[in-house]
Parts: C-alpha cells; structure tokens; sequence
C-alpha cells in the first residue's frame, strides 16, 4: 500500500498553539512527501531516487540542469560524479528513520532532519536527548547550542556543522550519534542492537555482501553517509532560467536576482551559485542566544575568526526557517532586513568580532527586499525528498503521527 500524507490543518493548530506558549513563529509551509509501506522483509530497492539516474549498477546525480551552466555565461563550477549504490541508499534511508539507533530508542535522525521540515525541524535550536515529538513540537528535552541546518547537498559541502568541525559525512555521523545530548549512543550499542535484529542482518548482507554479515558501527556510518549524499536539490526553477528555460523567472524574480548579485547588496560574493555557498567561514555578526558561540575560533584559535560561521547554501532556503546558526531569524524578510541594517554592525554585535568587510548598511528599498525574498524562493526543489518508511525494522515509533509520543512511555 502506497499513499501521500501531507500534513494537514491539525498539526498546524498543534504547531501553533505549541509556540504559542513561548512566542510568535511563523512556520514555513510544510514540505510534502510520501509515506511508504516497506516491502516484506524489508527488501532494498535497486531503483536509484528521484532526481538520480542508473549508470552502470551505479546511482549518479541527475544535473538535468547544472553542468549546462557553464556554457550559459559561466555561472559556476563543474560538480564532480557521485556514485552511489542504490540498495546502501535504501539502507541508510531505513536506519536514518529508525530509533533504534538512540541509546534510549527514542530519537532517529529525522526527528531533527524531517521531511515535513524540508530535513531540518522547524526549531530556533534543535532539542536532543529527553524530548518528546519531532520538528518544532518537539520539546523538553536538552536545548542544544545550535538549529540543525537542512541536509540538501551535504554532499557538495566541505566542511559540515555551523563551524565546520567536520568534513566529512562520515566522521560526523559520530556527532549526533554517540553525543550524550543528542542520541547517546555507543559503537557497542548499535552493534548489538543491529546484530541482533534479522531483517537489519540480511538488509547488511543484501547491501554489502560478505562484508555485511557482521554488522559494524562503521557500515551503519557508510550507509546513513550514502542515504545523506542521495539528498541532491538541482532542478529548481533558478536552474531551469539559467539553462535557457527563460519563462521559468518572472521579472520580479529576475530583479530579485540582480539586487541579490549587485554590488550594493553583494549575496553572491558568499552565496555563489550553483551551490550559493563559497564554502569559505565569514563573520556576518548574528547575535547569539544566550551563551556566546565563538563558531570557527574554537576550532583554529585564530581571534579573527571570532563567531565566522560557513557560508551556508541557499537551495531550498524558502523552507527552512528558522534561520542562522542560532536561528534567531525567522523569515527571510528577517534576514534580509539584517543584513541590509548593516548585519551584526548595525545589530548590535559584540564588538571584538571582525565583521566581513561585504557586510554594511545597504539602504535596499522595500521592493528590493521583497524581490530577493521572490528570487531565494525559486531556489526550491524537493524532488528527491526521501521516502518516509511506514515502519521501520526495529518495529520502534517513527517520527510521524503526534499521538505515538503521547504514548511513548508504554514502549519498551
Ligand atoms: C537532536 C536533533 C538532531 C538529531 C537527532 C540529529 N541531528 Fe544532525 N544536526 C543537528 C544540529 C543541531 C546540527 C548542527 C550542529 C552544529 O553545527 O553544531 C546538525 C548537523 C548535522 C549535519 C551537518 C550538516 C551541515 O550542513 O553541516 C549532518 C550531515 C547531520 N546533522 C546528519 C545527522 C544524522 C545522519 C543524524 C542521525 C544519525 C542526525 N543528524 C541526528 C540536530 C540533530
Ligand atoms: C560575507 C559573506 C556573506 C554575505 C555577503 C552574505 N552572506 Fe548570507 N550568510 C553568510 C554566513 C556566514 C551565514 C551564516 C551565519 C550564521 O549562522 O551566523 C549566512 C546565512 C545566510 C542565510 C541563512 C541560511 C540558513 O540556512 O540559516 C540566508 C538566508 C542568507 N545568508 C542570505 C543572504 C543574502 C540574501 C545576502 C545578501 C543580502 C547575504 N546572505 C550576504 C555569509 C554571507
């Protein structure tokens, strides 16, 4: 059985009147995707996802429209070949959904990365270890220091987390998944949990062959790295315009475009496309939370990178707010309206940090602001949003339906 689930007007009222309590968030309109029944046994598929193509056993990254773009004005780099086996991406898609992987069998990684939420939650800072529900009804639990970036792309990404502790997927699956805040769990954990479940133990060995018949917290880590790098957003109506669709912007968009990458408002000086990120750490000045976050200094000890962050891309940016780092910003008006303030200078930014020289006042007219708000907007494109698993082998609550974790203690 196969069906669409798009959330609907009861869990908005939910949403709503959950942030009612704390204060007035708008949430972006919710992403739809489909809900799955797994096969029997859970057999993986070797159908790659959409927005993949086969090649050779093979799943590649569809460009319908990126590599063309160079020829159309020399607009970006080339994107090097990704290949990917289809039956680790299913694999990685079943263990990405499923709880088990927590120490408390409570929380899986599309708690915080949500398909409703365009994969990130909807949350100013996510809340890990202890919570109750997914997305931004999630609540109780430990407040972490920062809001879960959405994981479009991550594959194109250099350095992953906000500073860039990370370069690659692999190494920073460990994050989430042995962090005491987060899922608190253990290589020790996982492997004995997964060892001993039979249809994760002959989905290892339909994926990995010979290799799969132990399963090791490393093969787990290649799998959820292999789902992650499936999650590609490359055919958004920016892309179709900049390929020769030219019908596919209209002139308010266009406009926003060109205020977007004028030298007044300088986004594409950070924010490049194809990927609108340069991949490089600035300090723009978004104020924190409570605590101060000195971002990239923690990691070089360099005081002039005293709260830079990466430059984050803007695919799919029209459905992930809450924004920033501390995602403190709530629209996109928000962010705009900081930046053109003069970002942290003009926002009351602690002054030992050393904003970026592309960020000053920038006195942007309404019609301006809200033409970059129509541009950002053609920058979606959630064809390859992931399948959500009905079930998932460990048999555990998925993050789905509010009601299951009404009842959460009853599960064992
Ligand atoms: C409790 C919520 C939560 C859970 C559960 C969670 N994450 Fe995250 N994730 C976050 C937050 C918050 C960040 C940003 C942390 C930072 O930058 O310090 C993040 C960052 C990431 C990043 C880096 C993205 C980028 O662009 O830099 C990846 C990839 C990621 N998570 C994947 C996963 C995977 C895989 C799992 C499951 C094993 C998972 N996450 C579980 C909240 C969560
Ligand atoms: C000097 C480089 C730089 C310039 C110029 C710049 N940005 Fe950014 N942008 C960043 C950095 C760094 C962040 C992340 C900062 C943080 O989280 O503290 C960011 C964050 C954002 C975000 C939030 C992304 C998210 O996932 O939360 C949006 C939206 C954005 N920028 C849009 C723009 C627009 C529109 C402009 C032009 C008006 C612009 N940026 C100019 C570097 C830049």
């Amino acid at each position: 059985m196969k069906y669409w689930f798009v959330f609907g007007f009861i869990t908005s009222v939910l949403i709503l009147y959950d942030c009612s309590k704390a204060e007035t968030r708008i949430i972006p309109e919710l992403s739809k995707f489909e809900v799955v029944e797994p096969p029997l046994d859970f057999h993986l598929s070797t159908v790659c996802p959409s927005g993949l193509k086969l090649e050779k056993g093979f799943c590649a990254i569809d460009y319908r429209y990126v590599p063309s773009l160079e020829k159309n004005g020399g607009l970006g780099q080339t994107l090097p070949l990704v290949k990917l086996d289809p039956k680790v991406i299913d694999l990685g898609r079943y263990l990405f959904f499923d709880p088990i992987l927590s120490g408390d069998k409570q929380l899986s990684c599309a708690h915080c990365h949500h398909p409703a939420y365009s994969l990130s939650d909807g949350q100013k800072q996510s809340i890990g270890r202890g919570g109750i529900g997914y997305g931004p009804m999630r609540k109780n639990g430990v407040i972490l220091k920062r809001s879960a970036p959405s994981l479009w792309n991550v594959v194109y990404m250099k350095n992953l987390f906000w500073e860039g502790r990370a370069s690659h997927l692999e190494d920073q699956a460990e994050g989430p998944l042995y962090s005491p805040d987060e899922m608190g769990s253990s290589p020790e954990i996982i492997e004995s949990r997964l060892n001993e479940n039979s249809d994760y133990k002959k989905m290892f060995r339909q994926a990995y062959g010979e290799k799969g018949s132990k399963i090791s917290a490393s093969l787990v880590i290649d799998a959820l790295s292999t789902f992650e790098r499936s999650l590609v957003s490359f055919s958004s109506r920016f892309d179709k315009w900049s390929t020769g669709d030219k019908e596919a912007l209209n002139t308010e968009e266009l406009l926003g475009y060109n205020v977007f990458r004028s030298f007044v408002a300088r986004c594409a000086e950070c924010h490049p496309p194809p990927m609108f990120t340069n991949n490089v750490f600035a300090t723009i000045g978004v104020l924190d939370s409570k605590e101060r976050d000195f971002g990239r200094e923690t990691i070089t000890g360099q005081d002039l990178l005293r709260g830079a962050f990466r430059v984050p891309s803007l695919r799919n940016i029209a459905k992930t707010a809450p924004y920033m780092h501390a995602g403190n910003l709530n629209t996109l008006e928000e962010v705009i309206r900081f930046y053109n303030e003069g970002g942290g200078r003009g926002n009351g930014a602690p002054s030992d940090l050393r904003i970026h020289w592309h960020v000053r006042k920038m006195g942007l007219s309404k019609k301006e602001i809200s033409s970059i708000i129509s541009f950002l907007n053609t920058l979606t494109d959630e064809t390859s949003m992931p399948k959500f698993p009905k079930s998932v082998p460990s048999g555990l609550p998925v993050a789905l339906e509010f009601e299951s974790f009404q009842n959460r203690s009853s599960i064992k």
